[in-house]
């Protein structure tokens, strides 16, 4: 006899930050020290793509990322999962029925379609899209989605919504007020594009939960921030945001960008994410900034932010994206060797023959 089995498909997009999340003061829970501000990008750019299936048939729960199986024993995986059957299970109409779908395994095949822990956010787009289709295919509805994605990843509760959001670090020891909610709609700023350089598509040395770990525990600049800088900015960005004030928007979310990468760097060991070529993306955007403010088009100005990596993501309004554009090509002409598709799919640039 056939078996039953239900699927759904959802995609989430990568979503950037501008005040960063950059310290954990519950590192099961993912509860952070701050609140943090993102743009979610638009849903057909840098996705994830994942698919739930779940079955009676399956004898056990499942994962893939990228086509390749991998260990379901990840802890963060199993919290999420462990959130989303705890909710199935209380708004279940199928549960002590034979057909009681919420203790059927499932099968989760994620994919990206840009390189993995590459700095990317990749795992914000991949744990959004995941808690969205698993909660789905067990008939989890309504709820906040954002508390379960943050357990996965704690950027991931951002990529759960779309436009600017803000995730609110909360103050309950469960977490349950650690939550993301959008403060406004993708257009806001009008047309505004993402631009991201990848300077390296190749996995990154430490990963965000270590730097974390090392600059909340050695680094003064890192204390500083969580004691007198981090709060009051976010405060001056969602007024910048409130007053479309574009032009303070980028200010502070350079600085935000500078402090965190600063925090790394006076960590012992230092956490180094920034490479020559990511400081060389920095003096650009500072140099094309005054350019315009001085010819008098302050909404043609532009602002980078970094990740835990050296790709920089410039947001640049769309009438500035031209001039952009054929600056950054001029000042890193692409090599003979390395291609657009090189850099996305995560691949080595071919040695020359
Ligand atoms: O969610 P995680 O553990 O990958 O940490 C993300 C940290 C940053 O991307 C550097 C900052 C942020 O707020 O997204």
């Amino acid at each position: 006899t056939p078996h039953k089995y239900f699927i759904v498909t959802a995609t989430a997009p990568v979503n950037i930050a501008v005040i960063k999340y950059w310290g954990k003061r519950d590192e099961v829970l993912i509860l952070p020290l701050n609140d943090s501000v993102s743009f979610t990008l638009s849903q057909d750019q840098l996705c994830a793509t994942t698919t739930a299936c779940i079955s009676p048939a399956f004898t056990n729960d499942a994962f893939w990322l990228n086509g390749k199986e991998e260990s379901l024993e990840n802890p963060r995986i199993q919290n999420c999962l462990k959130e989303i059957r705890r909710r199935a299970k209380e708004s279940c109409s199928s549960c002590g029925s034979e057909d009681d779908i919420t203790s059927w395994p499932v099968h989760i095949c994620s994919a990206n379609n840009f390189p993995t822990a590459a700095g990317l956010a990749s795992s914000a787009a991949g744990y959004a899209a995941m808690v969205v289709a698993v909660a789905e295919v067990y008939g989890v509805s309504g709820g906040d989605l954002s508390v379960a994605a943050r357990q996965g990843s704690g950027s991931a509760c951002r990529s759960v919504l779309g436009g600017i959001v803000r995730w609110y670090k909360g103050e309950q020891l469960d977490g349950s007020d650690s939550v993301a909610r959008q403060v406004a709609p993708p257009d806001h700023f009008g047309e505004l594009h993402a631009i991201l350089c990848v300077a390296s598509g190749r996995r990154k040395k430490t990963g965000s939960t270590e730097g974390m770990r090392r600059c909340v525990k050695t680094s003064l600049v890192m204390n500083m921030r969580l004691t007198s800088t981090v709060d009051a900015r976010t405060k001056n960005i969602v007024k910048a945001i409130a007053e479309k004030d574009w032009s303070s928007f980028c200010d502070l979310t350079m600085s935000d960008s500078q402090e965190m990468h600063a925090a790394c760097l006076t960590a012992s060991p230092p956490v180094v994410y920034m490479t020559d070529t990511s400081h060389a993306v920095v003096e650009l955007v500072h140099e094309y900034n005054r350019v315009v403010v001085k010819e008098g088009q302050p909404q043609l100005k532009i602002c980078y932010t970094f990740d835990a990596g050296p790709n920089a993501c410039l947001f640049v309004p769309a009438a500035a994206v031209g001039q952009v554009m054929s600056l950054l090509l001029k000042v890193f002409p692409p090599s003979d060797h390395c291609t657009l598709d090189t850099y996305l799919r995560g691949l080595p640039c071919p040695t020359p023959q």
